[in-house]
């Protein structure tokens, strides 16, 4: 259930936060789309973990628009700025999500943004509430909103997650790591869930990943192993979109928790389940042996 159709109603902009991230997160974004017109050098940050100058650019760009705008503001941003930890508001910022598809010229990644609610006078140690989040795609200009409470947008638009009933006839996503490769499990849960559904996409952007399924382009997302900087935007477009987002087990997903499982409010106790299913070894389908496979590929040449 895609919202690309015409929506009748614009969203009115009574809102607190997101107008003036907004404007940061297209700036940030058009510096994005001309280091990818004008080609970077890629580094290693460990393993397969990519870096160039377009993501420390943009997050120094950041960080300064955000620091000029809300003074008060803490800012964690994933290429190292740590700034103000201690106050009340707190500026997730991954300043490029989807580097790998980006060195590689792949025009699918985004600007990330996500401010959380702290109570550090109480409880500095626990997740305050994520309040505002922003992504924004500077290739197909699209600006992903919402402010908690009031809905979320697509470019202004109330957006909503989709109404499909169940996995069968799902649309989903996820992500792999590029630290620890041998650690993770996923491509079990990428099999199976191939298996169940329409397909699932591996498209490089976890915060797009989460803005589509707040949109009703995909019914669902996981991931082992990310990263506040990656989910604090989504994770309230979901909300705000009418989806649902928990752990692997249904609990609430905390900012730190890493794993992530978001959905469009609908299918997600039949994905709880299979996640349950999954870590106990129950009803999972083989993947045959390259012996197995061998021997059927040699039976069909025959
Ligand atoms: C990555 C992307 C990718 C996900 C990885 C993330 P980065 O972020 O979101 O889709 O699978 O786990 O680390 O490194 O491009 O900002
Ligand atoms: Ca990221
Ligand atoms: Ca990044």
């Amino acid at each position: 259930m895609s919202q690309s159709g015409p929506v009748s109603k614009t969203v009115a902009a009574d809102l607190v936060f997101v107008p003036k991230a907004s404007a940061i997160a297209r700036e940030a974004g058009a510096c994005l789309r001309e280091f990818l017109a004008r080609g970077v050098e890629t580094e290693y940050k460990g393993d397969v973990d990519l870096v160039t100058v377009a993501d420390r650019t943009v997050e120094k760009l950041i960080r300064t628009r955000l620091s000029e705008t809300f003074p008060d503001h803490g800012i964690y941003g994933e290429e190292g700025t740590r700034d103000r930890l201690d106050q009340e508001y707190r500026w997730y910022v991954d300043p490029l999500d989807g580097t790998t598809n980006f060195a590689h010229g792949i025009p699918h990644f985004c600007v990330s943004m996500g401010l959380e609610r702290r109570t550090p006078s109480i409880a500095p140690e626990l997740d305050g509430q994520v309040v505002a989040g922003v992504i924004y795609d500077p290739i197909l200009d699209e600006l992903y909103c919402a402010e908690r409470g009031r809905g979320a947008t697509l470019n202004g638009r109330p957006m909503h997650a989709s109404k499909v009933p169940d996995l069968a006839e799902s649309l989903v996503a996820t992500g792999f790591p590029s630290r620890k490769r041998h650690d993770n499990p996923n491509v079990h849960f990428y099999h199976e869930f191939t298996l169940r559904s329409h397909g699932v996409r591996r498209a490089g952007s976890a915060a797009l990943d989460l803005a589509y399924v707040a949109c009703g382009r995909f019914e669902a997302f996981w991931e082992f192993n990310l990263n506040p900087w990656d989910t604090a935007a989504g994770f309230l477009l979901v909300e705000e979109a009418g989806g649902r987002i928990s752990d692997f087990a249904g609990g609430p997903f905390q900012l730190n928790s890493r794993e992530v499982l978001a959905s469009n409010g609908l299918i997600h106790d039949e994905l709880v389940g299979l996640f349950q299913d999954m870590f106990a070894g129950r009803d999972i389908s083989p993947i045959p042996t390259p012996e197995e496979f061998a021997a059927k590929r040699a039976e069909k040449v025959r």
